[in-house]
């Protein structure tokens, strides 16, 4: 079974809209989206000035759609909005204030669901208690937190306030909490005593503590505590607070002030190719009708779906399309706590059966493990609510593809493989369900407004089928506005690379039929299960260990994950290991950045290869990774300088 997951199978099938989805579809003809895609090209201001004004409320009308000081965007000048009046209020104050917003599952089992109207009690009462600690407009809140509905909640009030939240994914260490928290700035901390994984309460609030322990986040004033798991925690007095004691006191009624569209939204912290992650910046506006509009176009989302996206919210996917995407056009959304194989591999398709789910949305690392678990699961359970599938965080391979099409989809639900990423806000490229003609494997078309091509190093267009570089040639709203603290970095990284073009780090090509095939990262970044990693940072919390002297950490392709973590380490010559040194090497990453960046296998080395110039040659590790080297033999040292003499490149 496992040799069939990573196999090449050239499919080359077309499949065009089912018919039964086409016909619901909000845009169903072909010829209407192309016109579009041509307007939002030709006259992008026209086309997002019209667009802004009927996807969102305004309080304060814009007068100017886009002024562009290369690298730098500000969309819909003059416009006021509030992030909370667009994804809460503009509902709960209409038709739909007792529609569920958010139905959501606890690993245990038990459900909840909160209404527009209660989601905006919520929201406001929690905008009043984060005043009441003193939190202005423009302070930064970090938010750490499982996957439950005061996630959200958070969000919304800080955006309520005009608080920039930073969200940190509530499966990263105390160290990388500190990191972001002191980074950012941040002035509060929302977390939990815990949340349920794998049947286990993961501890969050420790975490904190850990990360503030001796003046650690100096800024930090306040945190605020959501009680889940029940596990015991400790509590400082005057800075730590119980999220339901403090809601309890709060007046019911808070009026949201207007934002300005490009005041800070939020900041979300993803890794680059060097060790320090960067706070990826959105603002209000832009952001809002970059999400919005791709959610109600490539999602086709409408009042009588249950929307499902399996992301957690500590990463932009949750940010984008369980949060502010999809309650800003009013939909129900499905959020589950746990892990997809608690307590067994079938836990999604339940869930899609008992809250009959329609619209689902999942990476390729997770199919992947659905099909090595076998059909039986998806087979239980009545999947026949179901009518779109997505894909997100990594290429999806044809034959994860089609399974999804099949086994999940019953051939019936059209799948949009959808490529973006954290500084893109929003869906750049991907099929629109109604209209689009789909081939496994490839991204397709570009959404509206966005203009990519495939170049050389040179910056040259490549030819049909050629592979290169993936770039966008113009700003679009929901575009990153900049990296927290350093606008050298942002220019450098995304439009330094090639002349007045946003590089995306990604290598791509265009087939005949103009189709984008997305083929992965170029630079020295990881894709571990649809989760960005630098290859950096990992380096860098090795050689925090008092044995490492040196370590080159480099991907290997993984079956399930798509990319597996190597890392090679030489160790000091007085290093006196009295534990086993790849396990302890591999906990020691755990802690400083969190169980996602854990090598998959640390191998020993007397020396690194290197060029005469002293630079690392990863492309020989990397093929040391992926070939015959016994995995995991860590009692053989490996003489990689010997293999570096007889290749001397890179
Ligand atoms: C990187 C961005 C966007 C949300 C999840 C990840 C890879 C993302 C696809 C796709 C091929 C994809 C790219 C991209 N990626 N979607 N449909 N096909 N690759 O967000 O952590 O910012 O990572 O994920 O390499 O650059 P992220």
């Amino acid at each position: 079974m496992s040799d069939t997951i990573h196999s090449v199978l050239i499919e080359d099938r077309l499949f065009p809209p089912p018919a039964a989805f086409q016909a619901k579809a909000r845009l169903k003809d072909l010829a209407e989206y192309e016109r579009m895609y041509r307007r939002s090209i030709d006259d992008p201001e026209g086309f997002w000035g019209e667009q802004a004004k009927a996807l969102i409320p305004w309080m304060k009308p814009f007068d100017k759609v886009l002024e562009w000081k290369e690298p730098f965007a500000k969309w819909f000048l003059g416009g006021q909005t509030n992030a909370s009046v667009v994804c809460v209020d503009q509902h709960a104050n209409s038709w739909r204030k007792n529609k569920a917003a958010i139905i959501w599952e606890g690993e245990p089992g038990e459900v909840r669901t909160l209404t527009y109207g209660q989601l905006q009690q919520e929201v406001m009462k929690l905008a009043n208690v984060l005043s009441s600690m003193g939190l202005q407009k423009g302070d930064r809140v970090a938010i750490y937190m499982p996957m439950v509905p005061e996630a959200a909640i958070a969000m919304l009030a800080c955006a309520r306030l005009g608080a920039p939240h930073n969200v940190i994914f509530g499966g990263f260490s105390s160290e990388a909490v500190r990191d972001r928290v002191n980074d950012a700035g941040c002035k509060m901390i929302i977390t939990a005593d815990g949340g349920y994984r794998r049947g286990q309460v993961v501890a969050l609030k420790p975490a904190v503590d850990e990360a503030l322990a001796k003046n650690g986040c100096p800024t930090v004033e306040h945190v605020l505590v959501v009680k889940r798991a029940g596990n015991p925690v400790q509590f400082q007095a005057g800075r730590d607070h119980w999220w339901h004691e403090a809601m309890q006191k709060a007046p019911a009624k808070h009026v949201a002030e207007p934002m300005d569209a490009e005041h800070p939204l939020f900041l979300l912290y993803t890794s680059g190719s060097t060790g320090k992650p960067k706070g990826i910046l959105h603002t209000t506006g832009g952001y809002l009708v970059g999400t919005t509009i791709t959610s109600r176009y490539v999602f086709d989302l409408q009042d009588d779906d249950v929307y499902f996206c399996t992301a957690d919210v500590g990463w932009i996917t949750g940010h984008s399309y369980i949060v502010y995407g999809p309650l800003s056009n009013g939909a129900t959304i499905l959020m589950y706590e746990g892990a997809p194989n608690y307590p067994d591999f079938g836990r999604f398709w339940d869930l899609v059966e008992k809250h009959r789910v329609s619209i689902f949305y999942t990476a390729p690392t997770a199919i992947r493990a659905f099909i090595r678990a076998g059909d039986h699961f998806p087979a239980r359970a009545d999947l026949s609510s179901l009518r779109l599938l997505g894909s997100v965080g990594e290429p999806i391979n044809p034959e994860a593809w089609m399974w999804y099409h099949r086994v999940i989809g019953g051939e019936r639900c059209p799948v949009v493989d959808t490529w973006w990423q954290t500084e893109t806000g929003a869906i750049m490229i991907s099929p629109l369900p109604g209209v689009t003609a789909t081939v496994p494997g490839s991204a397709t078309v570009p959404f509206f407004g966005v203009d990519p091509e495939v170049v050389k190093q040179d910056g040259t267009p490549c030819g049909p089928n050629e592979g290169g570089l993936l770039i966008l040639k113009r700003p679009w709203p929901s575009m990153l506005r900049g990296i927290w603290g350093d606008d050298q970095r942002y220019k450098d990284t995304y439009w330094g690379k090639l002349a007045h073009r946003y590089f995306a780090g990604d290598s791509s090509k265009r087939d005949s039929r103009g189709y984008l095939w997305i083929m992965g990262r170029v630079d020295d970044v990881l894709n571990v299960s649809g989760h960005r990693l630098g290859t950096a940072e990992v380096e860098s919390a090795l050689v925090q260990h008092p044995w490492v002297a040196e370590a080159a950490v480099v991907g290997r392709p993984d079956e399930i994950k798509g990319q597996a973590v190597v890392a090679f380490v030489t160790l000091k010559a007085n290093a006196k290991p009295d534990h086993d040194v790849r396990d302890t090497l591999r906990d020691h990453v755990a802690k400083v950045i969190g169980a996602i960046a854990k090598p998959d296998d640390v191998r020993l080395a007397d020396a690194l290869p290197k060029t005469r110039s002293g630079k690392i040659m990863r492309r020989l590790l990397k093929e040391i990774a992926a070939g015959g080297v016994p995995k995991g033999d860590t009692s053989t040292l490996e003489d990689l300088s010997v293999l570096a003499k007889l290749k001397d490149e890179d």
